[in-house]
């Protein structure tokens, strides 16, 4: 195993767990929303008012693309990555997958701590739209190697329990 990538839906604390984890091992946090607001020069939000949601998306490939083949990082994820398929395709062998779970519900609760940050919440329904989009997205998540739930804990618990598995999974065999 070379990199470990966490997918999960939004508020998971995919990038909290993400800096955490690679600290904890020694390695190199990559954050995709983050790389691809460096890459534009501003803010997801404004990345989906000015150029529209399709462009966001073409930017994180992109993103995708110059870290997927990289070797001791670990890889946080926006909560969209795993509805494309090219991104799943672009990672190099060697990438451990890991969903971090969370329900719609204690999503949007999240969500409402950060408010105007998600654009896809951002509507008058954001419930109803979260149900829809993660009945949409588990199949997508579920593809990952393991499951951990996210909301069990705080970002450090989460993190201890995906670092487990990954030294389980970095360990020789036999021992
Ligand atoms: C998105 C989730 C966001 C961000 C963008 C789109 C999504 O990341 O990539 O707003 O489609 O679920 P987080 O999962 O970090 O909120």
């Amino acid at each position: 195993m070379q990199r470990v990538v966490l997918v999960g839906f939004m508020c998971a604390g995919k990038s909290a767990v993400g800096a955490l984890l690679a600290r904890a091992l020694g390695w190199q946090a990559v954050d995709l929303d983050a790389r691809v607001e460096a890459a534009a020069g501003m803010p997801v939000r404004e990345i989906f008012a000015a150029h529209g949601e399709a462009e966001f998306r073409r930017l994180e490939r992109e993103a995708t693309a110059e870290v997927a083949g990289r070797a001791a990082v670990v890889v946080s994820t926006g909560g969209g990555w795993a509805a494309d398929e090219r991104n799943w395709a672009r990672l190099g062998p060697g990438s451990f997958c890991v969903w971090l779970r969370i329900s719609a519900e204690e999503a949007v609760r999240r969500a409402a701590g950060t408010p105007g940050q998600r654009p896809l919440l951002a509507g008058p329904e954001p419930l109803a739209r979260a149900r829809e989009l993660l009945a949409r997205r588990e199949p997508l998540y579920a593809r990952a190697h393991a499951r951990v739930e996210a909301a069990a804990g705080p970002a450090e618990e989460v993190a201890e329990v995906v670092e487990r598995l990954v030294r389980a999974r970095l360990a020789p065999a036999g021992r």
